[in-house]
């Protein structure tokens, strides 16, 4: 699944500066080079969010009584399915784990607090985690990495989400996730 991009980043600071004031006193920056092996994974799965039916993944745990412009304040906790394939029978790979709240008055405006855990192959037992804005009527989202865990410790990066099914009826959504981590 994960294809892996394996690559060596280099940051130099290269500069290397004379000031002199006079004969007083002269001062040497001289540069120094930081040597760091970053590895950069990219992984593609869908994601399910299923709020209906007999066996949901999500809970309505905190929101107004009543109904707000776009339910503004309504907060959901989610164990969310990730799957290989679109489809919901597809091999499980994760579960996203965490959070969503509506957090604009305005538009469908998605504060999202989740943790991503792997449970297939190489990153089996490791996780990432999100922290970000999803506008979910946009086409793609952006959302950072701001950590992880195991293989993934000290990750950073961005999480690409695309809505592929939205029933509106139920509020069921498969969207698809293009992930871009970059980790030690
Ligand atoms: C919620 O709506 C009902 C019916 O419209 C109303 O009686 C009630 O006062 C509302 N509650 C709040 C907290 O606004
Ligand atoms: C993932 O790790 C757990 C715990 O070590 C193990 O029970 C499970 O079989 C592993 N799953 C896969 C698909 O390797």
């Amino acid at each position: 699944m994960p294809s892996s991009i394996s690559y060596t980043l280099f940051t130099i600071f290269s500069t290397l500066l004379t000031t002199s004031n006079g004969a007083f006193c002269e001062k040497y920056t001289e540069g120094i080079v930081i040597k760091r092996f970053e590895k950069t994974t990219h992984l593609h799965f869908y994601f399910h969010d299923i709020v209906s039916g007999k066996n949901p993944t999500t809970a309505r745990i905190a929101g107004p009584p009543n109904g707000t412009a776009y339910s503004f304040g309504s907060t959901v906790m989610i164990d969310d399915p990730l799957t290989e394939g679109p489809e919901p029978t597809s091999k499980l790979v994760g579960r996203a784990q965490g959070m969503y709240a509506i957090a604009s008055q305005r538009d469908a405006s998605l504060l999202m607090v989740m943790n991503f855990a792997f449970m297939e192959g190489t990153y089996n037992g490791s996780s990432i985690s999100i922290l970000g804005r999803n506008p979910v009527m946009d086409d793609v989202r952006e959302m950072p990495i701001v950590g992880g865990s195991g293989l993934f410790r000290s990750a950073h990066g961005y999480a690409l989400a695309h809505t592929i099914a939205f029933d509106f009826k139920t509020g069921d959504a498969i969207v698809e996730y293009n992930v871009h981590v970059t980790y030690y």
